[in-house]
């Protein structure tokens, strides 16, 4: 009886059929338990003769086609005639080794599974002979496809299925990639297994994949992920997309002559653009398909994929023209191009999806999921270099003008990153902030693993999904604070936390202490999660007698040893950190109950949605199977999630603590909120809601960071920046405030022909971004330290100012600034001669942003000064 049926496509493969036919029958198998089908397509060089002269002696058929030659076609038309239960398809060109037919064939033969792949991309796989670009496309083409199948090489050929999955094959599978329409159909229910193998080149004949091969199979990976390609109407669809080229740029370019400013000229020309654009569309390119009008909800999803579009391309032209210094009438031309392909992705795969055998939902959310982290992403690529930096920012690249071990008030972390980042990218926004988009992308990539690890790749791509959406996860990526390191050490303690502990991996330990030890050299609360692993250790049996092993205690040393230029920065410095950190904590021992505002805090750091979800998370992430791995991954959640949650909520209710401190304890809860999100079957009315309000709170989200970060680098027209939130212009606008400084500092200079000092009013605000921005002559900066309030870091760096008779200027956010200290004392007093406060309204492109605030004298009489004030 035939168990098997060995399928080979074959186009011109004469000389192989000999070698490959032999090494299959002398395979240490039962002649009659299998048969070769081989499926010509037209051969002309004597490829069906050689067959034939097989088929008396062995178990061979041929089969020989005479349609249009295709591979999947072939395959198919084998698998119909095939006796066998099981098909092995394999290569003719002898690069899939037929001695490991039989390791292929096992676990489909016995049940096990229903598709067996040889796979090249797992261990003890391996590819010879191929030159590197064949690798390189080989690679992109098994990336491109992870969404769709969870599969390590999904276009391989070598491959054994049950018959009966050949009819689950849509009948317009095209090309080369057999086996990944087999997996998606699927759906994700089939048992697929993958069976390492080496592939090694053809030595004889030559390979026929072409380059329309690659493009069939791009466009069938498209539409099996539910986008649309049509090609019917894509001339016309050019036709009209080039008018409104020309359409955008000629408006831009007028509107930007005639003095109407970045934002207005740009949204102005789109919207022009999209108007003309969407009339030809609907009354001639596409009038076939909808009858010459498009549907209300796909209008509106037209227009939501327009707006998204919009607000990145603001992003672009600021970074090509404010950044690059680009000329406005080329910008624009690569500022189209993005949007039209922000605009061409959401066409085919939100406003005109595909509706005849629409993929599976887990294919829906993964697709739809990887288009909103691949957004949330590039926002913050496009607009990190070209938004102006936070005031904290510029103090810790302050840091960097003196680099030390570590530093009064914060481990040296956030220091070490903005050294590194400023190093390759220079003194620039992008600079400084390079290392938070960095600690963004790790962040994402250890959640991704450890959610694969705790539950599965669905859950995973969702857990990413929720660091690029979630406010706290998003700015931390974004903004270089010490949440952004904190962040993405967090992510991987947990990660090798959870494969040491529950994954039971020793060399997990390793990782343990590095990321441990490069944790706390971001922030110190990353030290409660030894407070979870030793609670998950207490209540885990099999995880405890780690206690009784060395791998923790060596991870712990490492974690000190990583963190020891903290402690040689304080045995230098009279423990001066020790000593901040403990006043922080009992400065704020106000004894208030504020655990409502923590509520309200996290609401924010969270998003509603988000902070009922996490809370869900952990009251009810139990899929009820009751295996010791699901009592172990709730345990592990409730550990290195609830633990440190508990730590606050319980300090919220005798405190007002720093409430963003909470923000990485969330990561614990991340996994389950979104393996939570896929549960369609629970069905209890919260789960329900919940699961329908995440769309929505996710698509409120990218668009408020897109409309903010497009606010804040262009403006958006008809808002103004002043008077909608108090203060905030004056804590931002510091760019353009400083150049504004360097005008009075110059005219001072004119006025005495000496150099001033430069003080700025705030503990080091003021002076951190007068340093940074500082672009013109160099001035002289110090901090309010020199008036005998604290100035954090200024007060080493700075610690006292002789008595001087050059001139002073003195910067503030706020008049008061310049005129008390915040010990009330009269700050004209330590001053010669001192000035009115004087203000300067700070105007771009014939808009106010901000005022900024200064005072002229002309010396400074010294610290000693300091007893007599009042
Ligand atoms: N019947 C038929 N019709 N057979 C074909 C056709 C066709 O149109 N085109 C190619 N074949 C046969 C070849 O004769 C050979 O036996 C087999 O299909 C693979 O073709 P190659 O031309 O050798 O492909 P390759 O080596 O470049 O690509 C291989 O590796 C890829 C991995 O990235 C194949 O195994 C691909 O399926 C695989 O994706
Ligand atoms: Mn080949």
């Amino acid at each position: 009886m035939t168990q098997f049926s060995i399928v080979i496509p074959t186009l011109n493969e004469a000389e192989n059929i000999d070698p490959l036919l032999t090494r299959l029958f002398s395979l240490d198998l039962q002649k009659e338990s299998f048969e070769v089908i081989i499926v010509d397509d037209g051969s002309a060089d004597g490829t069906p003769a050689r067959v034939r002269a097989w088929e008396s002696r062995a178990n061979v058929r041929l089969v020989e086609r005479r349609e249009k030659p295709d591979l999947t076609g072939s395959i198919l038309a084998g698998a119909a005639l095939a006796r066998g239960n099981v098909i092995v398809v394999m290569d003719a060109d002898l690069s899939h080794p037929p001695e490991r037919v039989p390791a292929l064939i096992a676990p489909v033969l016995d049940g096990s599974h229903d598709v067996a792949v040889g796979s090249r991309y797992i261990p003890g796989g391996s590819t010879e002979g191929w030159p590197l670009h064949r690798q390189w496309l080989s690679r992109l083409g098994g990336w491109l496809a992870r969404p769709l199948c969870d599969v390590n090489d999904a276009t391989s050929g070598f491959f054994a299925f049950r018959r009966e999955l050949a009819a689950t094959i849509a009948e317009r599978a095209r090309g080369y990639k057999i086996l990944l329409e087999l997996l998606v159909a699927g759906q994700g229910k089939l048992r697929v297994i993958e069976v390492p193998i080496c592939f090694s080149d053809r030595t004889r004949g030559a390979s026929k994949l072409s380059f329309s091969h690659q493009w069939t199979y791009l466009q069938r990976l498209m539409t099996l992920a539910g986008g649309t390609v049509s090609f019917g109407t894509a001339s016309r669809f050019a036709v009209v997309g080039l008018f409104g080229v020309v359409v955008d740029a000629l408006l831009f370019q007028w509107l930007m002559s005639n003095g109407a400013g970045l934002a207005l000229a740009h949204i102005m020309s789109f919207f022009a653009a999209a108007s003309v654009n969407y009339t030809l569309n609907s009354k001639w390119s596409f009038r076939l398909h909808h009858a010459g009008h498009l549907q209300w909800r796909q209008f509106s999803r037209f227009l939501t994929v327009g707006v998204f579009a919009l607000l990145m391309r603001g992003g672009v032209l600021a970074l090509l023209i404010y950044s690059w210094h680009i000329p406005s009438y080329l910008a624009i031309f690569p500022a189209i191009a993005a949007t039209a392909v922000i605009n061409y992705l959401g066409s085919a795969f939100y406003v005109f999806p595909v509706e005849h055998n629409p993929p599976s939902p887990d294919v829906r959310w993964r697709v739809a999921s990887l288009g909103i982290i691949g957004f949330s992403v590039l926002l913050r690529l496009i607009y990190i270099g070209t938004a102006e930096l936070f005031p904290d920012e510029a103090y810790y690249w302050n840091y960097t003008q003196h680099m030390d071990l570590s530093f009064y008030d914060h481990p040296p972390m956030v220091a070490w990153l903005i050294w590194l980042g400023t190093s390759i990218f220079g003194n620039s926004e992008f600079g400084v902030r390079f290392g938070a988009f960095c600690c963004g992308l790790i962040t994402m990539g250890y959640m991704y693993a450890l959610a694969r690890n705790l539950y599965d790749k669905s859950t995973a791509i969702r857990t990413v999904l929720l660091l690029a959406v979630l406010p706290f996860y998003f700015a931390t990526g974004a903004v270089m604070t010490a949440d952004a390191p904190l962040v993405a050490a967090w992510a991987a303690t947990l990660y090798y936390m959870e494969r040491a502990l529950i994954g039971d991996r020793r060399s997990a330990w390793l990782g343990v202490g590095i990321a441990f030890g490069l944790g706390i050299l971001s922030k110190y609360t990353l030290g409660l999660l030894g407070l979870s692993a030793l609670v998950f250790v207490i209540f885990d049996p099999a995880a405890r007698r780690w206690l009784r092993r060395p791998h923790p205690y060596l991870a712990a040393t490492l974690a000190l040893l990583l963190f020891s230029p903290v402690i040689i920065w304080n045995m230098g410095h009279n423990w001066a950190s020790l000593s901040f950190q403990s006043s922080r904590i009992q400065g704020v021992g106000d004894d208030q109950f504020s655990l409502h505002l923590l509520i309200l805090h996290l609401m924010v750091l969270l998003t509603p949605v988000g902070l009922l979800a996490a809370i869900m998370a952990l009251l009810s992430g139990r899929d009820n199977s009751g295996s010791s791995h699901e009592r172990r991954r709730r345990l592990f959640v409730l550990a290195f999630g609830g633990v440190p949650l508990a730590v606050f909520v319980v300090l919220s209710i005798f405190d007002s603590l720093r409430f963003h401190w909470t923000g990485p304890i969330w990561l614990g809860m991340l996994p389950t909120m979104a393996w939570l999100m896929g549960q369609t079957d629970d069905l209890r009315a919260v789960a329900v809601r919940l699961r329908s309000a995440w769309k929505p709170t996710i698509a409120i989200c990218l668009f408020l960071y897109a409309f903010a970060l497009h606010y804040l680098v262009l403006g958006i027209p008809g808002i103004p920046y002043r008077g909608i939130y108090e203060g905030f212009p004056e804590h931002y606008f510091w760019r353009e405030a400083t150049q504004g400084i360097e005008e009075v500092v110059e005219e001072v200079r004119q006025q005495t022909g000496q150099e001033p000092i430069v003080v700025g009013m705030s503990k080091w605000s003021v002076a951190s971004v007068l340093t940074f921005y500082n672009r013109g002559k160099p001035m002289e900066i110090r901090s309010r330290n020199m008036f005998g309030d604290s100035g954090a870091m200024y007060d080493f760096w700075y610690p006292s100012e002789p008595p001087t008779a050059r001139p002073i200027i003195l910067v503030g956010m706020w008049p008061h600034n310049l005129e008390r200290t915040r010990q009330d004392r009269d700050i004209g007093k330590m001053l010669v001669d001192p000035g009115p406060v004087q203000d300067r309204e700070i105007v771009q492109d014939g808009k106010s942003l901000r005022q900024v605030y200064y005072r002229v004298a002309y010396g400074y009489l010294g610290e000693q000064h300091l007893g007599n004030l009042k």
